[in-house]
């Protein structure tokens, strides 16, 4: 039973995550360390092509990230959705309508996030897809930034629905059609790598943790280290 051996997992773990999960994974690790008091953390944040750069040059023992590359020889494992929804201010006019045309996307000032995001790239293929055009007034490099510039005013987004986690109050998500953007999470690293005991104690832990979450349905309910290690 992993409980039982608690005090001996000792070591290092270095953990990279794309912007979406960092929502998530730090709240998950507190269970994680109380569980195992031995093992220091790194975690890194960042966008899918930094995630990539840091995969090639080995920089990390475990990888999150919502889009696996198909160029790298890699394992990979999906453990939560990640849906991409249009995000409002609270009173938008279209916070009350129904199955909006995503044609309507192009009237709106649109906020998108910077070159290398995969949220970025998800939404780019979704309007390529339907030949849609979006008005893109502002690029900003982090979500937290964007949410800022929606509450603002100053337009509309595509984010993850997990960015919304602890102040859902203060925006509308617009009912569009085609959205959300299905996407999942996956744990991922490269194939011919052989993990760490404390990288492998650290998926095990993460597929637990995320069984946990979905059963509960609530994001917000972090598992107690108990639940997860039973
Ligand atoms: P991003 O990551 O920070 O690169 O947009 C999110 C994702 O790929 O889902």
């Amino acid at each position: 039973k992993v409980a039982d051996l608690k005090g001996l997992k000792q070591g290092q773990l270095r953990l990279a995550v794309i912007t979406t999960a960092k929502y998530i994974i730090p709240r998950l690790l507190g269970p994680f360390c109380q569980l195992y008091p031995g093992i220091d953390i790194s975690l890194q944040v960042t966008n899918h092509e930094r995630i990539l750069e840091r995969m090639v040059n080995n920089m990390d023992d475990l990888y999150i990230m919502s889009q696996v590359p198909d160029h790298l020889d890699v394992n990979f494992e999906a453990f939560l959705e990640n849906p991409l929804v249009v995000f409002a201010p609270l009173n938008h006019p279209l916070s009350h309508e129904k199955n909006i045309p995503i044609e309507r996307l192009g009237e709106e000032p649109f906020i998108m996030r910077e070159p290398g995001s995969g949220t970025r790239r998800a939404v780019q293929t979704l309007l390529d897809e339907h030949g849609v055009k979006v008005n893109v007034k502002l690029e900003l490099g982090s979500n937290e930034a964007i949410k800022q510039a929606i509450a603002g005013g100053l337009g509309i987004s595509v984010l993850s629905r997990h960015t919304l986690l602890t102040d859902a109050a203060e925006f509308s998500i617009l009912d569009v059609q085609h959205f959300p953007i299905k996407r999942t999470w996956y744990m991922v690293y490269p194939a011919g790598k052989q993990l760490s005991i404390v990288a492998r104690t650290y998926y095990e832990y993460l597929l637990n943790a995320a069984k946990e979450i979905v059963e509960q349905g609530n994001l917000l309910s972090i598992p107690s280290a108990e639940t997860i290690s039973r």
